[in-house]
């Protein structure tokens, strides 16, 4: 029932639940997510594997003209590659959290992303930052997912066991580095997760992506 262009976007802040979000819109509609910030990890990672300095713009452009990233994106998880080398296992950690920011600061580095995500096929649920505004501004139905810091960091406790304020203090700077890539589009719809649970923020989105095709 979705036809081939259909592309939903579902941006927002880190720690949002973005990614759980969209993989389970993109299970319940039979198509791919795409994890836009797995490939910024993955530029990160590259850079650092390469001893690149993480803001030196035309060595880094040039590095992945060369040594090309590509997204595995599929409904039940992502994988990013860099030629044969499957760079997945090594893209969620503190090193790569520290490095990402200053990566997907450069310009040559998002156009290089936004290139490869759109020439993905289509039909795709898209997670990031600039999914509705940027790479996708004619998306089909766009989403906006916010919470608290203090939500947030609760969250990344579950998942890896550390300490609460830690981790909201670096979630609160996170936020303030990638405040200028993520704003919501426009015509997103804007959807505060802090009291809903996983499976109420998917529902929310199933039935607004119906409503844009009734
Ligand atoms: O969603 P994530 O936490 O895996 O994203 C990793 C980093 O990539 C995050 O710090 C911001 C950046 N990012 C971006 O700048 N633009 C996107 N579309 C997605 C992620």
């Amino acid at each position: 029932t979705y036809n081939a262009t259909v592309i939903v976007t579902i941006d927002g802040v880190a720690a949002s639940g973005k990614s759980s979000v969209a993989s389970g819109v993109a299970r319940a509609l039979h198509v791919p997510y795409v994890s836009s910030g797995l490939l910024y990890r993955a530029a990160a990672r590259a850079a650092l594997n390469a001893g690149l300095p993480l803001t030196d713009e035309a060595a880094l452009t040039a590095h992945l003209r060369a040594h090309p990233l590509r997204l595995d994106a599929r409904a039940d998880g992502n994988r990013a590659y860099q030629g044969d080398t499957d760079l997945t296992p090594h893209l969620h950690t503190d090193e790569v959290d520290d490095a990402v920011s200053a990566v997907a600061a450069l310009p040559g580095v998002r156009a290089w992303i936004d290139d490869h995500l759109r020439s993905l096929p289509a039909p795709f649920v898209a997670e990031g930052r600039d999914m509705g505004t940027n790479v996708f501004p004619h998306a089909t139905a766009k989403f906006y997912l916010t919470a608290s810091p203090r939500v947030r960091a609760q969250r990344r406790v579950n998942e890896r066991d550390a300490d609460i304020d830690a981790i909201e203090t670096a979630l609160r700077e996170r936020d303030r580095r990638d405040a200028r890539q993520s704003q919501p589009a426009p015509d997103a719809h804007l959807i505060d997760t802090g009291p809903l649970t996983l499976q109420g923020v998917i529902d929310l989105i199933l039935q607004r992506v119906q409503a844009a095709h009734a």
